[in-house]
Parts: structure tokens; sequence; C-alpha cells
């Protein structure tokens, strides 16, 4: 046994790597031909937060990332201008196939770069969902409430409201947040005090929308303030000035920015294993290699891309699209679900002051009893139209199969009669045009796209988002329209504002004028995800529950791709969870792998161990 362990030892001291590489680089040829135990591909939300928990470990990690390093440009750092790096450098601004666009962060942090900085959480129906797609329990296993809530309170510093934000409407549960998490969270400095976010609590009371405290315990459909990613300086914290900031003096870490990741290079055999990865930049092309995982995080669009363009995806649409097929995993860029936004606008009354700068942080979340008066006539008609949803869905190309399709639905409508929210009005003060807005969008959508990739060098992949194919996404959408512009109608919120200029007046409230003006007038909410999901392989899944890409033996995705489902809130703070809870699954394999190495350096455990570290 002693022997064993010295020849492990004796195995583990070749293993160091060539000469360290740590920090940011954009030097290309510096990482051509090096080999890291992971590579990270996306320097963005859950990229960074990955990457950062790996390199706990006495491990190497690459992370290779299409955009810059712009920490200190203020469009990014500074939250009062957010927009400002919309449809700029900085976006990749994906063109959809029906005229619209998705944004998407292509700088340090990704998204979590660019957004808006609400920090919101789903209810715990959500995730105790999750296991149902991979064949768990409900309500069980490492994705379910229990443990994601604790993963997103592992990634998060709260700090409490101050007197005067609390005097402001900002409520709290301590034991709902984390304290020692790198994403600093708070309430704005610049929280609104002129009235209108209390009057909008009201008015939504009164339609049944109760008022929650704290949205961030398990119960999330309701109205009330919630908080930012913001840092005691009111900047942004991202996850590149959480995850990436504090260790990028480590000496194990470094990222290549400004290179793109063209492709996976691969391994046949039983299993598909990923070898490394090609890049491409201004400093001139190369490979790097994985001795152990190579960790997919380019987002729901490029993450699916990627795997395409180096082969993996449905053999059919590969072979169409001139790609030879490695793996045949139909999956693959399906299961596409975006939401849908409509802006309802009224001019501030004169002289009205909203006393507050920056992000707004006021948000209905109406359940479909709340939204609909009564939720049992809505849920009949989903029940009873659910497996037309899946048909289109599959007719569109969108699923594997109808039956894929309506196994997942049927999980989506439980979790909706389970009183998840299924739409969200957000309140805005100041904008648009120095007025008041709400933006609304339907947060469980029952349509499905796609993203395929149409030849092996396409930069960007066709994105087809088939908005309001399922009727039932209409429906929410018109019932949200017209609880935005019956809350700028009603007391006390009509104290603040003028007659509604958006849709105006010329519109009607039945659906005959409604939906064309929605159909017209809607925009995304650049929040894509389940293109790579986290589901069974015959339902058209893409990755197990320790998110390893069916079929090989190291490939991985973390990012929002993984998620089967939309969370009735926005992204970011679930997805940091989704990347703290990947984390622990890939350092525990980790772990595991250098005890095989030392209690058995004769077996293939040896041999795999070989192949890891030369
Ligand atoms: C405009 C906008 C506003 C939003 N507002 C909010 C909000 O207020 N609150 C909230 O919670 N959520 C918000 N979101 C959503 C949230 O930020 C995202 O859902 C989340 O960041 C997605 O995380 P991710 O890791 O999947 O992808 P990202 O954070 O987008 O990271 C993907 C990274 O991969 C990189 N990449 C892509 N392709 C390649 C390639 N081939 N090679 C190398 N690198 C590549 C990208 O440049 C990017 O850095 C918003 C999103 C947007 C776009
Ligand atoms: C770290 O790993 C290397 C081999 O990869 C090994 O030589 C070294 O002893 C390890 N260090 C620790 C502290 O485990
Ligand atoms: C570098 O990669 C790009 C994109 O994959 C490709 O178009 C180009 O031909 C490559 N250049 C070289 C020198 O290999
Ligand atoms: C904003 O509201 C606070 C508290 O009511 C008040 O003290 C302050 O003067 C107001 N500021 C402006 C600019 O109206
Ligand atoms: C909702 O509508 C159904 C069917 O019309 C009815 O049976 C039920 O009592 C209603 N529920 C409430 C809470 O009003
Ligand atoms: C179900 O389909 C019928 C017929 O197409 C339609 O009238 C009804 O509105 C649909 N209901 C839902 C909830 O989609
Ligand atoms: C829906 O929301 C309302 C008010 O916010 C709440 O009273 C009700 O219990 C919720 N319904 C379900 C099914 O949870
Ligand atoms: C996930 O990994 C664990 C630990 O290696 C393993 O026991 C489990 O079987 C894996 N699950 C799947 C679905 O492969």
């Amino acid at each position: 046994m002693r022997l064993l362990l010295a020849l492990a030892a004796g195995l583990a001291t070749k293993a160091q790597p060539q000469a360290p590489l740590q920090g940011i680089t954009t030097n290309g040829p510096l990482v051509h031909r090096q080999t890291f135990d992971y590579i990270v591909v996306g320097g963005g939300l859950a990229g960074l937060t990955v990457a950062n928990r790996l390199s706990e470990l006495n491990a190497t990690v690459l992370v290779i990332e299409a955009g810059n390093d712009d920490r200190k440009d203020e469009r990014v750092y500074d939250i009062t201008k957010y927009g400002a790096a919309f449809s700029s450098d900085l976006d990749w601004h994906w063109p959809t196939a029906d005229g619209k666009a998705i944004m998407g962060g292509k700088t340090l942090g990704g998204s979590s770069s660019i957004n808006g900085a609400t920090w919101t959480r789903a209810g715990r129906e959500a995730y105790d969902a999750l296991p149902r797609f991979h064949g768990g329990i409900q309500g069980e296993g490492r994705w379910a409430w229990d443990s994601m809530s604790a993963y997103m309170r592992k990634s998060e510093a709260f700090r409490p409201p101050e007197a005067w934000q609390v005097a402001a409407g900002a409520g709290y549960n301590p034991s709902f947040h984390g304290g020692n998490g790198p994403v600093q969270t708070r309430f704005s400095a610049g929280m609104y005090r002129g009235g209108h976010q209390a009057a909008f609590v009201q008015v939504m009371s009164g339609a049944g929308v109760q008022h929650i405290s704290d949205g961030a315990g398990g119960v999330g459909a309701g109205v009330g303030w919630h908080a930012s990613s913001l840092d005691s300086g009111n900047w942004r914290s991202s996850s590149a000035t959480a995850y990436w900031t504090p260790v990028e003096g480590r000496s194990n870490i470094a990222v290549l920015v400004g290179h793109v990741t063209t492709k996976i290079e691969t391994e046949a055999g039983t299993t598909v294993r990923a070898k490394g990865v090609s890049f491409s930049g201004p400093s001139g092309n190369g490979t790097a290699y994985a001795g152990a995982d190579v960790i997919l995080a380019a987002g729901a669009i490029m993450s699916p891309h990627l795997l395409q363009v180096s082969g993996i995806g449905g053999a059919t649409e590969l072979k169409a699209a001139g790609i030879a097929p490695v793996l045949d995993l139909p999956g693959v860029g399906r299961n596409l679900q975006e939401q849908t936004m409509s802006t309802i606008a009224a001019p501030r009354v004169a002289g009205y002051n909203v006393n507050g700068t920056g992000p707004s942080n006021m948000i209905a979340y109406p359940n479909a009893s709340a939204l609909f008066g009564n939720a049992t006539a809505f849920n009949q008609g989903v029940a009873a139209n659910l497996s037309s949803f899946a048909e289109a869905a599959f007719k569109a190309g969108a699923a594997v199969s109808a039956e894929g399709a309506l196994a997942a639905l049927q999980i989506q409508a439980n979790v909706i009669k389970r009183g998840a929210a299924v739409a969200e009005l957000f309140l805005d003060g100041g904008w648009p045009n120095g007025g008041l807005g709400i933006n609304m969008w339907t947060l469980l959508p029952f349509s499905r796209g796609r993203v395929v990739s149409p030849s092996s060098s396409a930069v960007y992949p066709r994105i087809e988002p088939n908005f309001f194919s399922a009727v039932a996404d209409m429906q929410i959408q018109a019932a949200g329209v017209r609880l935005a512009r019956f809350a700028f109608a009603s007391a006390p919120l009509c104290d603040f504002v003028g007659s509604e200029t958006m849709p105006g007046p010329q519109v009607g409230g039945d659906d005959e004028a409604l939906v064309p003006w929605i159909q017209y007038n809607f925009g995304t909410v650049s929040h894509p995800l389940g293109t790579c999901a986290m589901m069974r392989r015959e339902w058209g899944g893409v990755v197990d529950s320790n998110l390893t890409v069916y079929g090989t033996s190291n490939l991985r995705v973390v990012d929002a791709s993984v998620l089967p489902m939309q969370v009735s809130a926005h992204l970011a703070a679930t997805l940091y969870g989704v990347a703290e809870n990947a984390a622990d699954i890939i350092k525990d394999a980790f772990v595991a792998r250098r005890t095989g190495l030392a209690v058995d350096v004769t077996s293939s455990a040896c041999r795999r161990a070989r192949t890891l570290f030369w």
C-alpha cells in the first residue's frame, strides 16, 4: 500500500502544469497547446462562479471569454447608466428569426455585467419541480428548493436596509439571505421615495396580489420591494467583481479575454471525451487542452451553438448544416424558452418627484389566481390544450418528440397550479419619457423554440423563439397588460400619473384590440434558457443531474442552458445557485478522482489518471 501511494505521488508530481499562467491575458499564443485541469468556456455569470470555486482545488483552471475585461468601463460598473451597453460592443445582440433581438453581455462577467441588477428568487415550487425533469423526485435532491436555496445563499452577501430604506418600504428576513457570499446585495442608495411605489403596492394588494416583505424565502408570488446586486458604493456587483476580482492573484487560474471559443475538440470512443477547445482572437488561433473537464458556460444561445458546431447535436440537423456528427444528441438547442415584454406607460402628473434614481425595485408577481381573478378556467384550458402545445413544439423542431415536450409541459402546468407567479409587472420611475412605466412579461411561457447552427463556421446560430406559439402565453400577456393598465388607472396610483400614453386610449381592452398591439410592439426580456436542458435524454435533455453532457465523459454545461424551464424571477440569483451547485459536483468528482489515483495505481483508474496529467 505504501508503495502504491508513493507511486501515486510520483505520478502526481509529473502532473505539474507548464509555465503557470495567471490573471487576465489577451495573449492566445501563451495559452496555445497548454493543458489545464479545467477549461471553462465563457467568463460570464456561471463561468466565473464555477472557475472561482474550482480554483480552490489543487487544480489549474483556464477561462476563455469572448469579450474583454471592462470592469472599469462606466457602462458596466455604474448601474445608473443601465442600458448604455445595449447594442454596443458589450452586447452580443443576437438577431432572432422573427426580427427581434436577444441581448447578452459580451464582456467579463457576461450578462451579469450589463443586467439590471434586480435580485429575485422564484418560489420553492419552481425548484422543487426541477428534479422531476431528470427523473428525480419532486422536492428531493440537490436541485430542489432546500438545496438550491442554500446554494443561492452561499453566493450572496446581503446587507440589511438602512432605517430610511425600511421607511421607504424595504422589508427583509435575514434568514432568507446569505451574509458571506461573493455577490453583494442590498437596497439601492437611490431607492424611490416619492410615493408611487407604495401606491402600486396598494393597488396590487387590492387586485389580489398580496404584499410580501421579502420574496426570497420560497414564496415569490406577491408584490413588494426587491433588493439589487450592488456593492457598498452602490456600484454593480457582477460575477466579474464578485467571483473574479478576489481570486485574480491566484497562481492556478487565468482568463484569456477577447478570444472566441470556436470548437470543442473531441476524442471518439464509447463515450466521447472532450480533449480541449480551439479559440480564435486578435492574437491568433490556438488550442488548449483539458486534463479533467471542459465546462461550457457560454450562455443559453452560445453553449448549444458550440456543441453543434463541434458535432454534438441532432445528427439530421448537423448533416443538413454540413457538420460531421460526433455524437447524436438531438436535444441540443431545442427547448429554448424566452419571455415577451410589453411596456405600459403614463406621464407623471405635474410637480410629482419620484425622489429616486437608478434601478427600480418594485415588482408585482401575480400567480394565475391573482392574474385571472380565478385560475380554474385558465388551468383547465391549459390542461385541455397541453398536447397541442407539445405537438406544435415538436413540429417546429423545438422538441425531440411531442411526448417529451408534453412531459415537460405537464411539470410546468403543475408548477403554475401550485401558485407560481405567471407574470411580472416591473414598475419604473422616470421611464419611459420621464413618466412611469410598467414592463410586463410572461414568466412561464408554454411556447418552445430552438437554437440551430447553420454551418460549422457560423459565428451566430439561427434563433427561432416561436413567441406566442402556445395560446396560453398570449392569454397571460394580455391579462398582464390589462392588470398594468388597471394599476395606472386606479387609486391611489392614478394620483401620480396622467392618462396612459402606451398603448394609449385608442387601443381597447378586449383581445381584439389588445392582441394585435401586443404582437406588433412586444420585445424580448433577454432571459433565454433551456437549450441544454438538465432533463431525461428521451425527453430531449442534454445534461444529466451532474451536468455532464449525455454520451460524454468530461463535458459539462453549467449556465442558463441547463434550466429545463423558466423560473418566476429574474434569473441571476438562481443561476448563481446553479453554478455554486455545479462547482460542488465538479469538485467532488475531482477529489474522488485523486483518491482513486492513490489507492488504485494499477487499474484502469490509473490509466485514466495518466491521460489526465500528461
Ligand atoms: C440586458 C439584460 C438585463 C438583465 N437583467 C437582469 C436583472 O436585472 N436581474 C437578473 O437577475 N437577471 C437579469 N438578466 C439575466 C441574467 O443576467 C442572465 O440570465 C445571466 O447572466 C445568464 O448567465 P449565463 O452564465 O448563462 O450567461 P452569461 O452571463 O451571459 O455569460 C456567458 C458568457 O459567455 C461568453 N461567450 C459566449 N460565447 C462564447 C464563445 N464562443 N467563446 C468565449 N466566450 C463566449 C459571453 O461573452 C459571456 O461572457 C439580464 C440579462 C440581460 C441580457
Ligand atoms: C497538488 O497537485 C500536484 C500535482 O498535480 C501535487 O504534486 C502536489 O503535491 C499537490 N499539492 C497538494 C498540497 O496537494
Ligand atoms: C482562425 O480562426 C478563424 C475562425 O475559426 C478562421 O476563420 C481563420 O481562418 C483561422 N486562422 C488561421 C490562421 O488559422
Ligand atoms: C426625498 O424624500 C426624502 C424623504 O421624504 C426627503 O427628505 C428628501 O428631501 C426628498 N428629496 C427630494 C429631492 O425630493
Ligand atoms: C373559480 O371558478 C370555479 C369554476 O367556475 C369555481 O368552481 C370556484 O369556486 C371558483 N373559485 C373561487 C375561489 O372563486
Ligand atoms: C385552448 O384551446 C381552445 C381552442 O383552440 C381555445 O379557445 C382556448 O382559449 C385555449 N385555452 C388555453 C388556456 O390555451
Ligand atoms: C396566489 O397568490 C395569492 C395572492 O398573492 C395568494 O393568496 C394565493 O394563495 C396564491 N395561490 C396559490 C395557489 O398559491
Ligand atoms: C453523479 O455523480 C455521482 C458521483 O460521482 C454519481 O454517484 C452519480 O451516479 C452521478 N449521477 C448520474 C446521473 O450520473
